[in-house]
């Protein structure tokens, strides 16, 4: 069965089809067509993982799937948002008063984030907008951070605001930690908004210098969800957050970027052993993203498979962030590319998505053991498809 050929056109029609349904939505809604529409990227992280909040090293690249905002002046000085993906339902506010949470989850995103543009000096304007994305939700590959980035960008430019993809990514990290309610790193914002077609980026998560990695010819990116949704804004994401700092503390490092192996061992005592676990993921995690970027460069996939090997175990045995369907499914991928390339969890955990690179002529092989092997919980077949290291934000 030649998945990936079916994958290809699928891909082309959800790709037009979120878009219209954001326009049609908004047409539907308002009553006039948008005056633009604005797109954002979700992102798969290659590998480096928990290790952007602790000042450290990603290695994420943009997908072909977006979340699209459609949008228009509106005369009600208001700012009214219709979730086409959510059965059509409709968050409006006030933008004088204090932003103030709604009840619906989808609706603080864009609450959130236009608070946190108008704190950053935006002004806000009355507006409609018509929002729907193929970035699928709860996959770890940042459904959120594509609304967030997508809204952010749309209400700037609609205030006729400019603002830089550093700063637009910050804000929308800002507006996730103090108004959603988790307290995520910057990866996911940063890679929607700056992300380079065909290429990874390097982030130092510290200074935020990016460093473009061409993504080698003749690879793929294979993407395989578990079938287990997770949030981030559960608790054990924060926790992790707090178990990295409290190891930070002990160490007496502004963060665990600072950190060596040598220290880590040399200074563990009266360190609690998981709070000692989770810091030597970091460590490690930190050295093998770096070592992934240059074998990225040198297009070394037996380099990169060991790397992403070694971070799945490290997520699992350390950071205890993986679950029994994605050890299953990173090892049935891993196994069918026989060294050639890897298999990891991608993203903030606990379900979500498996992510291999592979050469081109090794997808369908992959493919076909993931179909053959592997069942979700609801006894199904894992959705998979093959994507394409894309731009961000526009
Ligand atoms: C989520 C967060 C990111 C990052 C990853 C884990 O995606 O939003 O900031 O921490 O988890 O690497």
């Amino acid at each position: 069965v030649c998945y990936d050929a079916q994958y290809i056109m699928i891909t082309s029609l959800t790709k037009n089809v979120a878009h219209d349904r954001a326009n049609k939505a908004f047409v539907d809604t308002f009553g006039a067509a948008p005056a633009a529409i604005l797109r954002a990227p979700g992102r798969v992280n290659l590998i480096g993982e928990h290790t952007d909040y602790n000042d450290g090293f990603v290695l994420p690249c943009a997908i072909d799937r977006d979340t699209f905002v459609a949008i228009g002046p509106a005369h009600n000085g208001r700012i009214t948002a219709v979730a086409a993906d959510f059965d059509g339902e409709i968050d409006s506010f006030e933008m004088g008063s204090a932003i103030e949470h709604s009840p619906k989850i989808w609706a603080n995103y864009v609450r959130g984030i236009a608070k946190h543009l108008n704190m950053a000096g935006c002004p806000l304007v009355p507006v409609n907008m018509a929002i729907a994305g193929d970035v699928p939700l709860g996959s770890g590959l940042s459904s959120s951070a594509s609304l967030e980035i997508a809204v952010g960008l749309a209400l700037a430019q609609q205030a006729g605001f400019s603002l830089d993809p550093n700063t637009l990514a910050q804000i929308a990290q800002a507006s996730e930690n103090q108004f959603v309610g988790c307290a995520c790193g910057i990866m996911d914002q940063l890679i929607s908004a700056r992300g380079i077609d065909g290429h990874a980026l390097l982030i130092d998560c510290r200074s935020l210098e990016c460093t473009p990695i061409i993504m080698p010819a003749g690879v793929s990116i294979i993407i395989a969800h578990s079938g287990v949704h997770h949030s981030n804004v559960d608790g054990e994401y924060n926790d992790r957050r707090n178990q990295c700092e409290a190891a930070a503390r002990h160490y007496n490092v502004k963060a665990l970027r600072d950190l060596d192996l040598i220290t880590l061992e040399a200074e563990n005592a009266g360190l609690d052993d998981v709070i000692y676990r989770r810091a030597r993921h970091v460590v490690t995690e930190n050295d093998r993203t770096l070592q992934a970027g240059i074998a990225l460069q040198n297009g070394d996939l037996k380099m990169i498979g060991r790397l992403m090997q070694e971070s799945h175990m490290s997520m699992r045995d350390d950071f205890g962030i993986t679950i029994a369907h994605t050890d299953r499914l990173a090892d049935i991928m891993a196994r069918a590319l026989n060294g050639q390339g890897g298999a990891r969890q991608t993203g903030g955990g606990f379900g979500g998505c498996v992510i291999a690179i592979a050469q081109d002529g090794d997808v369908t092989k992959v493919i076909d053991a993931i179909a053959m092997q592997y069942r979700t919980p609801d006894n199904m077949p894992a959705d998979v498809f093959v994507c394409k290291a894309s731009a961000g934000a526009g």
